[in-house]
């Protein structure tokens, strides 16, 4: 039998910085583990677009479906904030989410104990946390029709619609639902029922799929801007969070940040299941490109190897090797090893990006 592929995508910024580590970690995992992988790399976003005039070409969206997995850095940069809409480095994330049909973006929000005091917020107040993230990502707002900015007699008016329907609201739900039972048991709902009847539809709809076929979850429900608030005041309440496609954008960053780093966060985008069996995938950390930082050597890589960690666990069924992973990373951090994004003034010296794969590698080594 063949080897599981994994298709990389470094992207743009610090994304071929951070996947450079990341490699290291598969290479690692073939020779020491024996959990070999066939890894092809292509481009996506501002690189792809400089290449061949798009952020995304057939050919690469066509890789990406065929793959057990994607893999993918960064996209995006100032140099290509003056593009048309239809061909920025965004657009081609965009398409790959859409037509790999990825509806479930898991982004877990955990409080690595020796960055506890890195959080913005009180360090009981996020010291062991570990929420999840489970946001719409193929649909709401990102996608709704009609949309565009049209002339309405003399002045422009800009339009974007949010559409859900029952269908795509029950399957993320459900993936919520699923994940919540491999957890704590409880899922908080976020939507805007107060003002957005796709809000009043998504309620009903998750509340529904609950008393059908989830009974055993502990369900609540909560207005979106409630929600960001209560994130703030006392995060450790939620388990499992499940909203849509730009609450979720929002309310995970929100989320991430509690933890202390960007820099730290994994996610996976999951969708239906392929002949294999194994889900339609692509893993990526939640961090953006960082064009600010690019190229100095100062881009922390964990966010990008935890992602790995994630396909390792959703992908390949591989939980034990991803804990492995995953602890290898904590160890590193508990030794002290920060790179500069995890420092406060008058820490003394940062480790690289290259430093801190290095660290990785060698607590993976010793955990054998
Ligand atoms: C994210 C990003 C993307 C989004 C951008 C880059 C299109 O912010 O993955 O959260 O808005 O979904
Ligand atoms: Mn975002």
């Amino acid at each position: 039998m063949s080897n599981p592929s994994l298709l990389i995508l470094p992207g743009d910024g610090i994304g071929p910085e951070v996947m450079a580590e990341v490699r290291k970690v598969i290479d690692w995992f073939g020779e020491k583990r024996g959990i070999r992988f066939d890894v092809s790399e292509d481009l996506v976003g501002g690189c792809a677009y400089d290449a061949h005039g798009t952020p995304l070409t057939d050919a690469t969206m066509a890789k990406a479906q065929e793959v057990d997995a994607v893999l993918l850095g960064a996209v995006g940069g100032p140099k290509y904030d003056k593009l048309d809409f239809s061909v920025k480095p965004e657009r081609g994330l965009l398409r790959l989410r859409k037509e790999m049909d990825l509806f479930a973006n898991l982004r877990p929000a955990q409080c690595f104990d020796a960055l506890a005091d890195f959080s913005s917020l009180k360090k009981d107040i996020v010291s062991g946390l570990d929420i999840m993230i489970i946001r719409e990502l193929t649909s709401g707002v990102y996608f709704g029709e009609p949309r565009g900015i049209i002339k309405e007699g003399n002045e422009r008016v800009g339009i974007n619609t949010q559409r859900y329907t029952e269908s795509e609201i029950a399957r993320v739900a459900r993936s919520a639902f699923e994940l919540a039972r491999k957890r704590s048991n409880k899922v908080c709902s976020m939507e805007k029922a107060n003002v957005m009847e796709s809000g009043v539809l998504w309620r009903d709809v998750v509340q529904e799929i609950h008393d059908a076929e989830y009974p055993d979850v502990e369900l609540s429900h909560m207005y979106a801007d409630a929600g960001a608030m209560q994130l703030t005041r006392w995060p450790k309440q939620f388990d499992v969070i499940v909203t849509d496609n730009l609450f979720g954008d929002l309310l995970s960053d929100l989320a991430a940040m509690l933890t202390g780093s960007l820099g730290m966060l994994p996610s996976a985008s999951l969708g239906l299941p392929m002949a294999n069996g194994r889900p339609k995938a692509l893993y990526e950390p939640v961090h953006g490109s960082a064009p600010d930082i690019a190229g100095t050597g100062k881009a922390n890589p964990c966010a990008c190897i935890l992602s790995f960690a994630m396909a390792l666990r959703y992908s390949f069924d591989l939980g034990d090797e991803a804990t492995r992973l995953e602890k290898a990373v904590e160890k590193v951090l508990a030794d002290g090893v920060r790179t500069a994004d995890l420092m406060q003034s008058g820490d003394g010296t940062s480790a690289s990006t290259v430093e801190m794969g290095q660290a990785v590698i060698a607590a993976l080594d010793a955990s054998l």
